[in-house]
């Protein structure tokens, strides 16, 4: 079957490779909707590891249970990516995310495991989850991004009425923005470099500004929108100039969440979160129980993720698609790959 495999810096291959068969339990599964991540871009970027089958936010099919008893052949599905080993003190405290195995043999961020960019991918039994009938495939590509968002929100502990900021209005960002006003926030900002995607984080209502991050007077303007900064910065870029504004928008006392990856050390003035006595908080993919938590919410309807989707393309398309997500100027937050296109 055909497949999309990282050949080098920025630049894919369509390979054949084989179909996989249903082997320790796994769950085969018939890729219906696969979603590109901004993590995914840091691979394209670097071109390393080759080889690599992306794809880790998906839904699809069931076509071998495995030793899944309560699926059948047929039903929509989606999963946890990772790896953990279930037993180690960190999965035991239902935190896998901790967890040393996590990424070691995870769907489409591994060599081991080829992720969505394919036909048919199979899949750990313990990490899948059956999706409610009345949600779609599409909604389900976006669960996993969605509980990046959640996990980052959660961390961030916002009380009712405090001012958020979120750095950057990628998938990650728009969905840190919207679950920040679910929680409670009275206002919730996004500072974008990218002016397209600064406007769509109003279009899709997700916040109540956008500041210009590429303006220099943005201080100025977080200042007179807050007093003294913001209550709780989320930062979904990972590279210095935002980890740096995330440390400066922020008020004395307030907590930043890191969310944005950054892929090597960066030069940040540490100084900033001693002076003002800052918390910063780390935050890496999620927990099971917040995976299940945002397929509920989606289901019940408390949370609204299509509109997020710019574009449906095929593997063909796939090259094309991560251009326009690293152009820094393309509106496209979210693309997901349809392999039967
Ligand atoms: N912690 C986790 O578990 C986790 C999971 C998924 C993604 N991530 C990371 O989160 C980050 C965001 O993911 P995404 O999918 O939204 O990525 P993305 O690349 O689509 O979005 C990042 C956005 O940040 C903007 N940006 C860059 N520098 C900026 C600055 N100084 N100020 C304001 N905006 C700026 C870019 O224009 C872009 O729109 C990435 O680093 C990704 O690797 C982390
Ligand atoms: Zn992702
Ligand atoms: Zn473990």
């Amino acid at each position: 079957m055909r497949a999309v495999a990282l050949k080098e810096k920025r630049k894919f291959e369509i390979k054949e490779i084989e179909e996989p068969i249903s082997k320790n339990g796994e769950v085969i599964i018939d890729v219906v909707m696969a979603g590109i991540c901004g993590s995914d871009l840091h691979y394209f970027e670097t071109g390393e590891p080759k080889g690599l089958i992306l794809g880790h936010e998906f839904s699809g099919h069931v076509v071998d249970p495995g030793s899944r008893e309560d699926l059948k052949v047929g039903d929509l599905v989606t999963a946890l990516p990772i790896s953990p080993c279930g037993h180690c003190e960190a999965c035991e405290s239902g935190n896998p995310q901790y967890c040393k195995e996590t990424w070691s043999d995870a769907v489409g961020l591994s060599l081991t495991r080829p992720g969505a960019l394919t036909k048919r991918i199979s899949v750990r039994p313990d990490m899948v989850l059956k999706v409610p009938e009345n949600v779609s495939a599409k909604e389900m590509a976006l669960v996993e991004p969605t509980a990046v968002a959640l996990h980052g929100v959660h961390l961030a502990n916002i009380k009712l009425g405090e001012k958020v900021l979120v750095i950057g209005g990628g998938i990650i960002g728009l969905m840190s923005a919207m679950l920040a006003k679910k929680e409670g926030a009275s206002f919730v900002a996004v500072s974008e470099t990218n002016p397209g995607r600064g406007k769509k984080a109003l279009a899709l209502g997700v916040a109540d500004k956008y500041y210009d991050a590429t303006k220099e007077d943005m201080i100025q303007e977080v200042m007179a929108d807050t007093k003294s900064g913001f209550d709780v910065v989320i930062e979904c870029c990972g590279n210095a100039g935002a980890v740096t504004s995330s440390l400066m928008m922020v008020k004395p006392g307030g907590t930043v969440v890191l969310v944005g990856v950054a892929t090597g050390p960066i030069s940040i003035p540490t100084v900033i979160a001693v002076m003002n006595e800052l918390t910063v908080q780390g935050a890496i993919a999620y927990t099971k129980d917040e995976f299940e938590k945002t397929i509920a919410m989606i289901s019940s309807k408390q949370l609204e993720v299509l509109p997020f989707v710019d574009d449906v393309v095929s593997l063909d398309q796939v090259q094309d698609a991560y251009e326009r997500l690293t152009s820094g100027t393309d509106q496209a937050v979210k693309i997901l790959v349809d392999p039967n296109l």
